[in-house]
């Protein structure tokens, strides 16, 4: 395999509001890999319309996470901050990996089952082909790393292989141009921390989503002071004070689920956390989780509506990370066209 220099890929959708389970298991680990790498950070608006978007929301919503990203320190000066639909090399690598791709590794998607639910053959075929479209975001920079929650295992299993078959199935050619061994890298997911899948406020075996129809399930990123500590008192625990040890939290979904978000809003993890509250009362480590999510997410809030309020400024950063991330794409999807047998202009 050849040696590929350490980059990070990761993607949000602009749909609906963003809530603390996109902020914990991705966002704000986003921010940390600026340290260890260079990093392209995408605004997925392709994946968004695999469900139908009104057009006007859908753009204010591109806006919105753009602020997020930015907010929440992600600096686009140092990342590639970007939405993908000014990256035609997306689209189009998609297209050739629908071709490397194979049914029966879609029909094992749990989340096209989830999200297409009965009425399957209603389902758009982009909704189908999502994470063949992951799988091109990922590799048209040949990026290494990929940081998201637990939610989109499947989905960068799916890029590995991918990935992997095109090596295989190229092999030849790919060593002909020059490429060495492998011309796409075998991408590692990065799911970790705490919070890598936040639960629903009501139910601790319900992933915190978007979708959920009762907003008491999610802290939004917009909530303010009043409507986070309502969310947060009203969120189902048990009867037991809280366990001196994480194994305690074994059974308990809802006490591990309020535990791993005030280890992941603090930086720390279980086990401090419940060194500190082991034996406390649900009512005590609310009033503190209460304040450590205002604490944390009111200036990332206020900031955002800073942002979204000057959209020309949004785009402007938009329009500038395309241009740079098209750049890094472009060489990619001549070489791969190359790779497969195309003719080209300007060869
Ligand atoms: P999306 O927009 O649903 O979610 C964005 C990120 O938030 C994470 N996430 C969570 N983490 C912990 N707990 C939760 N309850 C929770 N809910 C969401 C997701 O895991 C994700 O990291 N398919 C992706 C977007 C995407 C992408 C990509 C990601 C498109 N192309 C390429 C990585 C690489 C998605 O729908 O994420």
């Amino acid at each position: 395999m050849a040696a590929f220099k350490k980059l990070v890929f990761s993607g949000v959708q602009p749909t609906g509001n963003l809530h603390l389970g996109n902020y914990l298991g991705a966002i704000k680990r986003f921010v940390e890999m600026q340290e260890r790498a260079d990093c392209l950070y995408c605004v997925v608006d392709l994946h968004a319309i695999t469900l139908w978007q009104n057009p006007a929301e859908l753009r204010t919503q591109i806006r919105e996470v753009t602020a997020a990203f930015i907010a929440a320190g992600i600096d686009p000066k140092r990342s590639i901050v970007f939405n993908q639909s000014q990256v035609p090399q997306h689209a189009e690598l998609a297209w050739i990996f629908n071709c490397v791709a194979r049914l029966g590794w879609l029909n094992r998607m749990t989340q096209f089952k989830d999200k297409a639910g009965k009425d399957r053959e209603n389902a758009s075929v982009g909704l189908y082909d999502y994470p063949v479209l992951m799988a091109a975001d990922i590799l048209a920079y040949r990026a290494t790393h990929v940081p998201v929650g637990e939610d989109q295992k499947q989905h960068l299993e799916l890029t590995r292989d991918i990935a992997q078959k095109f090596n295989t199935d190229f092999a030849e050619s790919i060593e002909a141009h020059g490429h060495g061994e492998g011309f796409f890298p075998i991408t590692e997911p990065l799911i970790g921390g705490p919070a890598a899948r936040v639960m629903s406020l009501r139910d601790g075996t319900k992933k915190m989503s978007k979708s959920d129809p009762s907003d008491y399930s999610r802290i939004n990123l917009t909530d303010d002071a009043d409507a986070i500590a309502q969310k947060v008192r009203k969120a189902k625990t048990d009867p037991e004070p809280l366990p001196s040890e994480a194994a305690g939290l074994n059974g308990r979904p809802e006490a591990d689920n309020l535990v791993g978000i005030f280890a992941a809003l603090r930086g720390a993890t279980r086990e401090a956390v419940l060194a500190e509250y082991g034996g406390a009362q649900f009512s005590a480590f609310k009033g503190a989780l209460v304040e450590l999510a205002v604490e944390s997410l009111s200036p990332l809030s206020a900031e955002m509506k800073r942002l979204v309020a000057d959209p020309a400024h949004i785009d402007a950063v938009l329009a500038d990370g395309s241009e740079r991330a098209a750049a890094i794409a472009a060489p990619t999807l001549d070489a791969v066209k190359d790779i497969v047998g195309f003719v080209r202009r300007g060869r």
